[in-house]
């Protein structure tokens, strides 16, 4: 009765080797995947101006680029092309090109640093010249992202990127169907061996500005919005049904984005289907946690490693983050 609480759990914290001896998650440089932007020309680095730090590269210089990623052990990059707006038309058709910018750089990639793993972004937002991911066809409401021409689409897109060296098809569109049609298209070129990273759970999201500049799909879209494929941000059950749908179709993982608003759907789909899960923080988290850097709001490296940090507390096997050369860095004492 000594009037003492007779459990302190601040004893657990008092220094750093208990702080390091009870730790529950870690955060580790094979967790990371660097989402990076190409773009067509020579000679070219530009930024992308609402995510510092963040850069276009042309080919020539990809190399370079992707160098520090490589020497830090990144397991992966994720590559997402800003076509040039002369080849874009309304069916996408730059997508199905096998000399296109996404199909060089994988070859240039698995030449370079072929222990490196490839994420390619299947969808046809980059090549559109209205800025959908699918193609746009009479529908209900109006134009409509047309599903199943779309998936046909998609499917030739994944062979093509998946010979040209990419080892993991990654397909952000959101279309119904297309994991089971991409798996067959796969299979059916013998290219057994191609993972499929399904964006299962993909929200319609305010956070896709940024990215949307970098890709060059934003103007494109004028002010339009993918809510008629992208899911509402409302839902949670309708996640863990389309992450179903995927595993059953032949998604060897998936993935749940955006990250940092949507960890809650992250630990359900973990604690349900125990199967690789990724989570994008994506273009306008890195922007919102920039900014607040820039401004002397927020510490850098604190607040990008605890970010990163939240998506391994919420089941997350992986994150994509435009941190993770900068993480990676920290993580090995540099
Ligand atoms: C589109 C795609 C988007 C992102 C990846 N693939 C944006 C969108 O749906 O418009 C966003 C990634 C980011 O914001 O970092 N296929």
């Amino acid at each position: 009765m000594s009037g003492f609480p007779a459990i302190r759990p601040r004893r657990n914290r008092v220094d750093a080797f208990t702080r390091r001896l009870v730790a529950e998650n870690k955060l580790s440089v094979d967790d990371l995947i660097w989402p990076i932007f190409i773009i067509e020309g020579q000679g070219i680095e530009t930024e992308v101006s609402s995510m510092p730090g963040v850069k276009r590269v042309t080919l020539d210089r990809l190399a370079a680029h992707v160098a520090p990623a490589a020497e830090l052990g990144i397991p992966a990059l994720a590559i997402f092309p800003a076509t040039d707006p002369s080849k874009k038309d309304g069916e996408g058709t730059e997508a199905k090109n096998p000399e296109n910018l996404m199909c060089s750089a994988a070859r240039l990639l698995k030449r370079e640093f072929p222990e490196l793993g490839l994420v390619g972004d299947v969808a046809l937002d980059p090549y559109t010249d209205h800025g959908h991911d699918g193609v746009l066809r009479a529908g209900p409401g109006g134009m409509y992202v047309a599903n199943d021409e779309t998936v046909e689409i998609l499917a030739v897109q994944a062979v093509i990127q998946a010979e040209a060296g990419i080892d993991v098809i990654a397909p952000s569109d959101m279309m119904d169907g297309r994991i089971g049609a991409i798996r067959g298209a796969l299979d059916a070129k013998g290219l057994i061996h191609t993972r499929i990273m399904s964006y299962a759970a993909k929200y319609a999201s305010a956070f896709y500005g940024p990215f949307r500049e970098a890709v060059g799909s934003g103007a494109s879209l004028k002010g339009g919005d993918k809510k008629t494929y992208q899911m509402d941000p409302a839902n949670t059950d309708e996640a863990l049904r389309e992450v179903a749908l995927d595993l059953a179709e032949g998604a060897d993982m998936v993935m749940v984005k955006p990250g940092m608003p949507y960890l809650d759907i992250v630990r359900r789909v973990k604690d349900r289907f125990a199967v690789p899960t990724f989570a994008y923080q994506v273009s306008g988290e890195y922007a919102m946690i920039m900014a607040a850097v820039r401004n002397g709001w927020l510490d850098h490296d604190r607040a990008m490693m605890e970010s990163l940090l939240g998506f391994k507390r919420a089941g997350a096997d992986g994150v994509l983050s435009y941190f993770a050369v900068e993480a990676a860095q920290r993580l090995r004492g540099l």
